[in-house]
């Protein structure tokens, strides 16, 4: 089933990929961390990567930026293999951890001109990296403010701007979302599109924000316990849950009332009414709203409608609840922890 989830996704696709992960593997001991993880994504794409703690996301992120080495597969970023070719890589990868040093006595110029160097970027080079760096993560005003004293968003921003700083291809960002406020995150989800729609970057994030993730990626890739359990676009992975679950056919769909008077009895009315009816299954009712699940064809589903409003019920509002990412990564995950 995941192989053709994969290969409708890939004829959607031009083109080579940027990012692949081919049957990789790491084994500390027994423990099977990352346990024949195979996906790939291409420029422009925000692939997700989410699963529990301890599923295998960070294993398989160090392994994509050359800090630990498979245990068996490869992983190849534009085109060069992590096991073959890492300074190739290096140079075509920015990695953003989940946690970073932060140095005493340094400011964040003087950080990011740390980095340029270290990347081998000289002179005029150097200076337009930075300050295209300072420009597009708004750090300029905060140039000369010691690192230790940044916020955890300016941190972040940071963070994202030092793995920007060679012009990478393929970002690898390890929850870079964690402990911002609301506000931060919606300005992290902004930066990270415009590296995908402007710069065609390709950009996998690791995160346990659904929600977040579901707004920000075409794409996603669900791991537990080391192994990828669905992967595509986020409608394709809904699909693969239905099918694998069984439950084709079955929506969950939302009726609210018109406000009125009467909204106590309408809602008691339509509850009444919609238990009565074939093919409809747990009812769930509050003032001038019902959720129920519906198990009809698209044609049963629009003479419901007709026989609602047939009967009379004051209905405003009638449509389907579509799955989020966060009630796939729910079905799709077990709970297993190693
Ligand atoms: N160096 C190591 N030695 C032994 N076990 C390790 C090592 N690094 C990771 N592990 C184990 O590998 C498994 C996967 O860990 P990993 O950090 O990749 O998970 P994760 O998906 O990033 O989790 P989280 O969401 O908590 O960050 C865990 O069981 C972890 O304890
Ligand atoms: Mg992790």
């Amino acid at each position: 089933m995941i192989e053709s989830v994969v290969r409708a996704s890939e004829t959607a696709q031009r083109g080579e990929p940027s990012l692949e992960l081919r049957h990789l593997h790491r084994f500390f001991g027994r423990l099977k961390a990352v346990d024949d993880v195979s996906f790939k994504a291409w420029p422009g794409q925000v692939m997700g990567f989410i699963g529990p703690n301890g599923a295998g996301k960070t294993t398989s992120m160090r392994i994509l930026a050359t800090l630990d080495t498979p245990t068996a597969g490869d992983a190849f970023v534009c085109g060069y293999s992590v096991v073959d070719d890492p300074d190739k890589v290096r140079r075509y990868l920015g990695f953003m951890p989940d946690s970073f040093g932060k140095y005493a006595n340094m400011n964040v110029v003087e950080y990011l001109d740390f980095y340029a160097r270290a990347y081998g970027l000289r002179d005029a080079q150097r200076r337009d990296a930075i300050e295209h760096v300072l420009v597009f993560t708004e750090l300029r005003k905060l140039a000369d403010k010691a690192i230790n004293t940044l916020s955890k968003g300016m941190s972040q921003r940071l963070g994202l701007g030092r793995c920007l700083i060679h012009d990478p291809q393929v970002m690898v960002l390890d929850e870079p979302a964690a402990g911002l406020d609301p506000r931060a995150r919606v300005e992290l989800r902004e930066l990270i599109r415009l590296l995908a729609s402007e710069m065609k970057k390709t950009v996998l994030i690791s995160s346990h924000i659904l929600t977040e993730l579901g707004e920000i990626c075409d794409s996603a890739a669900i791991i537990e316990a080391g192994q990828i359990l669905a992967y595509g676009t986020v409608a394709e992975i809904q699909r693969q849950q239905q099918a694998t679950s069984g439950s084709i056919g079955t929506r969950a769909l939302h009726v609210r009332l018109a406000a009125g008077d009467t909204l106590d009895e309408a809602t008691s009315r339509l509850e009444k009414w919609l238990l009565e009816q074939p093919m409809v299954k747990d009812v769930q009712c509050s003032v001038g709203h019902a959720t129920f699940d519906f198990e009809g064809n698209e044609t049963e589903q629009q003479q419901l409608l007709q026989n609602l409003l047939t009967a009379g019920h004051p209905v405003i509002e009638f449509h389907g609840k579509s799955q989020s990412l966060e009630d796939a990564f729910m079905n799709i995950t077990k709970g297993i922890t190693q």
